[in-house]
């Protein structure tokens, strides 16, 4: 995987490229509610929060948040644009945290554990962080468990680069395993479209995926190419819907 700076690139449009809808954002809120103990308030930790997408809605939600994000360029739009009176974020990493060891109720991770340097040792500091019987919402791709969006099948090597991001299931498993965790769940999400293929053609075009800086100038050329030319052929048609993998790990 090439390495993704998000200080250098992403971050001037990733807001734009990724946003949620309201309908979208409620879907994983309601995902993470069935997964998570029924007391409020719980202590959250948005490990890898980005430009917050998630921070707030889970204060709303569930209780505090500390939003955890290493680049300075992301964390500057979470602090302009996803505020709310129960969130602050850190400057930090997952494998290195400035929070009280047993202090969260649960961890989210979404779509950031495959940018983690250091997985073994993130393992370890997220059981620090957090409670026992606390959990990690672990919203990660498996080479072997990769969702299809419908977009992805015209870029030359599409779904194979896509799923090189990142690793197969049972080898996440056995690294929260082996330290002594436990797997509490894992299934799928849908989320609801984002709109039309014509909305979801122009978010692609910011290229605010780490899939995009995997290809060639050429195979990026080429993808687009054929993208466009199957949007425009029904460009108010809804943007199909696709099943994103959840794997919830409790620490024990
Ligand atoms: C694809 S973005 C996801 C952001 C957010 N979770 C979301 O869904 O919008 C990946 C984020 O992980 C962050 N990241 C990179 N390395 C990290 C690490 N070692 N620990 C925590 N976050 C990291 C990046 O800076 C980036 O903001």
């Amino acid at each position: 995987m090439r390495r993704i700076d998000y200080d250098t690139e992403q971050h001037q449009d990733y807001a734009r490229g990724r946003a949620l809808t309201e309908r979208q954002q409620q879907t994983w809120i309601s995902a993470f509610a069935a997964v998570l103990p029924e007391g409020r308030p719980l202590v959250g930790l948005d490990v890898g929060a980005g430009t917050g997408r998630f921070t707030p809605a889970l204060a709303r939600a569930f209780g505090p948040v500390t939003g955890v994000e290493p680049s300075v360029r992301m964390r500057e739009i979470a602090q302009a644009q996803s505020r709310h009176p129960d969130v602050r974020y850190l400057a930090s990493s997952a494998e290195d945290m400035p929070v009280p060891s047993a202090s969260a109720d649960y961890a989210l991770m979404f779509l950031s554990w495959h940018h983690v340097q250091d997985k073994p040792l993130a393992v370890r500091e997220l059981a620090r962080v957090l409670r026992p019987a606390g959990r990690l919402l672990l919203r990660a791709n498996f080479s072997d468990h990769h969702p299809r969006p419908w977009w992805l099948e015209h870029f030359p090597r599409g779904f194979a680069a896509d799923a090189a991001l990142f690793q197969p299931l049972h080898e996440v498993i056995e690294m929260f395993t082996s330290d002594g965790w436990r797997v509490a769940g894992f299934g799928t999400v849908t989320e609801p479209s984002v709109g039309t293929r014509a909305d979801m053609l122009q978010r692609l075009r910011l290229r605010t995926l780490s899939f995009f800086a995997q290809l060639s100038p050429d195979e990026l050329e080429a993808g687009f190419r054929r993208l466009e030319e199957a949007v425009a052929a029904n460009p108010d048609a809804p943007a199909p819907v696709f099943a994103e993998p959840l794997l919830t790990l409790e620490r024990c």
